[in-house]
């Protein structure tokens, strides 16, 4: 499903063959085996890819910029020259970002970086949102769907509101500025990039308990978006479904319950065994500058559980038979207990 790519044209290389070469490389750098965090086509574009820095110049829209991996992407694209449009509801945060980014990146200047403030779910804005950004910059190169909350429940729990919320912010908000940027870069035929912030919880054929409208929601984007880069194959659109596993940020915090209008309000802690937001934002900005079409990341073991769930996916619904779903929680969250009345 990973793909490398040269020049516009996202080039297929069958996984299989990719994991075997990638394999050879991680055999031949034991030593580093243990530190490795990601799937074998971004530790290969890590290691020979595009460097970020071939994306300077170009003016890339994040939503969900104002905290966590969303920031962290933008900080890691403003170390390259990239210029760029910060979203979020919370504009102060993203006046936050923006100095933080002008102060590391590379030949900014302020008017390289736009504050466009804006809630995600109100879709009948959009337009006016996009036409904002291309009247500012003249252009848009590659936007990002990184706003997005998870969630903590038990299924049978769950009220259909919080599944009709989650979808809204996940799964249709990411649709139509989505749709609206392709229509832009096939109006502009000079071909564009869209990247959706997906999760490890989105990959086929994983399973992630105690999450069922957030595993709906980011396996819909997968389904979407992979008609998508189907029907624009040949052209010069590109996708990419960035993948994390846990990552620290306010994610935990903000996650959807089983009750609508509710949070679940449990920061992670520093103990937590989780992904900094600098390394994952850095890697999503590998994974942007090369094109692949989906990239995991996060630390062991969650990614061999991946591959094991896609690629045997009978031993994989056998480990988890074995494990259970408390001791999935605990290394997805450090901790057995969802801390509510689930527990
Ligand atoms: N952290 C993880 O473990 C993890 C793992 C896999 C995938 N992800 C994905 O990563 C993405 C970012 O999450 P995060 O971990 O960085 O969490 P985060 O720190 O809570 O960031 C979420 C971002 O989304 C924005 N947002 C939320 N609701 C919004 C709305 N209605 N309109 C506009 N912006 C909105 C928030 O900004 P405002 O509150 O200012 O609007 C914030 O900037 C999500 O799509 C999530 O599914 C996270």
């Amino acid at each position: 499903m990973v793909k490398r790519t040269t020049g516009h044209r996202q080039l297929k290389s069958p996984p299989l063959i990719r994991g075997l070469i990638g394999f050879g490389w991680m055999r031949s750098n034991w030593p580093v085996l243990g530190n490795v965090d990601c799937d074998f086509g971004l530790v290969w574009a890590e290691k020979f890819g595009k460097p970020i820095d071939s994306l300077a110049g170009k003016v890339v829209w994040i939503t969900g910029a104002s905290s966590g991996i969303g920031e962290h992407l933008a900080r890691a694209l403003a170390c390259a020259g990239v210029k760029l449009v910060l979203s979020a509801r919370r504009e102060h945060e993203l006046e936050r970002v923006k100095q933080k980014c002008l102060e590391i990146g590379k030949n900014l200047t302020e008017g390289d970086i736009l504050i466009l403030p804006m809630d995600v779910t109100a879709v009948q804005k959009h337009s006016e949102h996009f036409q904002q950004v291309i009247s500012y910059f003249g252009q848009l190169d590659i936007l990002v769907n990184n706003a997005g909350r998870s969630q903590r429940a038990n299924w049978e729990d769950i009220d259909l509101t919080v599944d009709q919320e989650m979808f809204n912010l996940n799964v249709f908000g990411v649709l139509s500025l989505s749709r609206l940027a392709v229509k832009y870069f096939m109006k502009e035929k000079k071909g564009g990039h869209i990247v959706v912030m997906s999760s490890l919880a989105g990959v086929n054929a994983t399973a992630f308990p105690f999450s069922a409208s957030y595993a709906g929601a980011k396996y819909a984007l997968h389904g979407y978006f992979n008609a998508l880069h189907s029907e624009k194959t040949l052209s010069n659109i590109s996708v990419t479904l960035l993948c994390p596993g846990p990552v620290f940020s306010n994610f935990l915090a903000e996650c959807f319950t089983d009750k609508p209008g509710e949070k679940f309000g449990k920061p992670v802690e520093a103990t937590d065994r989780r992904m900094t937001g600098e390394r994952c934002g850095y890697l999503c900005a590998v994974a942007i500058a090369n094109k692949l079409h989906e990239a995991w990341m996060a630390l062991l073991p969650y990614i061999p559980l991946c591959y094991m769930f896609v690629y045997c996916p009978n031993i994989g619904n056998y480990l988890m038979r074995i494990m259970g779903p408390k001791l999935f929680l605990k290394i997805r969250d450090s901790k057995t207990k969802m801390g509510t009345k689930t527990e």
